[in-house]
């Protein structure tokens, strides 16, 4: 149990309530997020990168979970955002959220997004390739600004994790790549630095996803630091910020051995630190982007269940009231999650079921032979740590509407995002 979650007469709470009210009042499916528990999360990563001292930034990768009421939390708590969309850029306006404070990424932003991001103003381009530097250069012309931008480089550091969400070795469809001698990020630092709208700030890299270890990130960041001082050495020119990316793992179940936050931000100011001086630099302003680590296991998705199927010796499976349309992770990734049984937790765990959605596919399984107490239909099943890449990477196969999200903090939970209606499904439909 994470955050502040715990069991109170053998139900699960979270925020300090019970998830037996939370089901009355909203519904089921229904995201529960432990709003303590994420500002707890943002305020370690805001300290121990030393945020205050060193005018380091913390910039919450907002492809995790993104609603007006996070922005309006992560305003509060002092962090910086990155969106990698118009929508995602759109959302974070919508909501008040300081655009000096956002980071604009993305491997192929459109130019109506280029121009949305420079009209708004936000703090920095993330940019990726050369085309989208031109289009830059060209509409910040048009608005008069000059605009201050990262370099994405490819370090080829790395990460041991699920393939699919590898993004630091060369093979990336992401930046420059920035191996060997650094030639061609140069080249690029060079041109940039002939547009007169473009401002070259700093230097960006991610080396991936659900990370355990934190030794790449020293990899990390001596490479891209190398580069900068390439670029000081070779083009007289002084590159003030770094941003090393996310990825930070988080526990789902048994077998993920995440570090404590604490590690990672300490490795990445301690191997920078060490570099700089060894190399007579000075620091840069350094940058980080958590999603995952912050919201994840903040997280719960609550069901009711339904049909039960038990096919003797062979297996027992438990439907729900969601599935692959609110967490497409099990069957994209074959991601693993835990579970309790909400209304029950303490039982005796003497059965061994599969949980299944309600999508027509047989891949939508949540959760494969997992130990539960003896359950029944109407039961309330949670199944945790789903926090991040839940409700953003959720849609409406089946044409099933998207579940509501709440708040839940001090006893009291807030709907920060109604559920969907039918009439929402077919809301841009033309009935022709
Ligand atoms: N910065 C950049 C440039 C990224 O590409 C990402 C994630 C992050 C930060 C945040 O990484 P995090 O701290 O959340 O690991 N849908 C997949 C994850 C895709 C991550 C893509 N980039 C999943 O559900 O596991």
């Amino acid at each position: 149990l994470f955050g502040t979650s715990k069991v109170e007469n053998n139900v699960l709470c979270i925020g300090n309530i019970d998830v037996i009210t939370l089901a009355k009042e909203f519904k089921t499916p229904l995201y529960i997020m432990d709003e303590e528990h994420i500002r707890n999360i943002c305020r370690r990563y805001y300290d121990s990168f030393k945020c205050e001292q060193l005018k380091n930034r913390v910039a919450y990768a907002g492809k995790a979970f993104l609603t007006l009421a996070m922005c309006k939390l992560l305003a509060q708590e002092g962090l910086y955002l990155d969106v990698v969309s118009g929508g995602e850029l759109y959302t974070a306006f919508s909501s008040g959220f300081p655009m000096e404070k956002v980071y604009f990424h993305g491997n192929n932003k459109t130019m109506e997004e280029v121009d949305l991001g420079v009209k708004l103003g936000v703090g920095a381009f993330v940019v990726d390739n050369f085309y989208e530097i031109e289009n830059l250069n060209s509409i910040a012309k048009v608005y008069g600004k000059k605009q201050k931008i990262y370099l994405r480089v490819t370090p080829g550091v790395e990460a041991h994790t699920h393939e699919y969400i590898k993004t630091g070795q060369i093979d990336s469809k992401f930046g420059f790549t920035g191996i060997g001698e650094a030639e061609a990020v140069l080249n690029v630092a060079k041109k940039t630095l002939e547009l007169d709208h473009i401002e070259l700030s700093g230097l960006h890299c991610h080396i991936g996803s659900q990370i355990f270890e934190t030794e790449p990130y020293r990899d990390a960041a001596r490479i891209m630091l190398n580069i900068i001082k390439k670029i000081k050495v070779e083009l007289d020119y002084e590159i003030k910020e770094l941003d090393l990316g996310g990825g930070f793992g988080i526990y789902y179940n048994e077998e993920d051995e995440p570090r404590k936050i604490e590690a990672y931000t300490k490795i990445i100011l301690d191997s920078v630190e060490e570099f700089c001086k060894e190399n007579k630099m000075a620091v840069p302003i350094l940058t980080i982007e958590p999603g995952r680590s912050i919201v994840g296991n903040a997280g719960t998705t609550l069901y009711t269940v339904g049909s039960i199927k038990d096919i003797p010796e062979v297996r027992k499976y438990v439907a729900v009231d969601g599935g692959m349309g609110d967490n497409i992770r099990p069957a994209l990734y074959n991601a693993k999650y835990e579970c309790v049984l909400a209304n029950r937790v303490e039982g005796k765990k003497n059965e061994v079921v599969t949980i299944a959605g309600k999508c027509c596919e047989s891949g939508d399984i949540l959760i494969e032979n997992v130990k539960l107490p003896l359950i029944e239909s109407g039961d309330l099943l949670a199944v945790q740590s789903t926090g991040a890449y839940g409700y953003s990477m959720s849609n409406n196969y089946n044409k099933i509407p998207r579940p509501a999200v709440v708040f839940v903090k001090d006893g009291k939970a807030k709907l920060v995002c109604k559920r969907e209606s039918y009439e929402d499904v077919i809301k841009n439909e033309i009935n022709l």
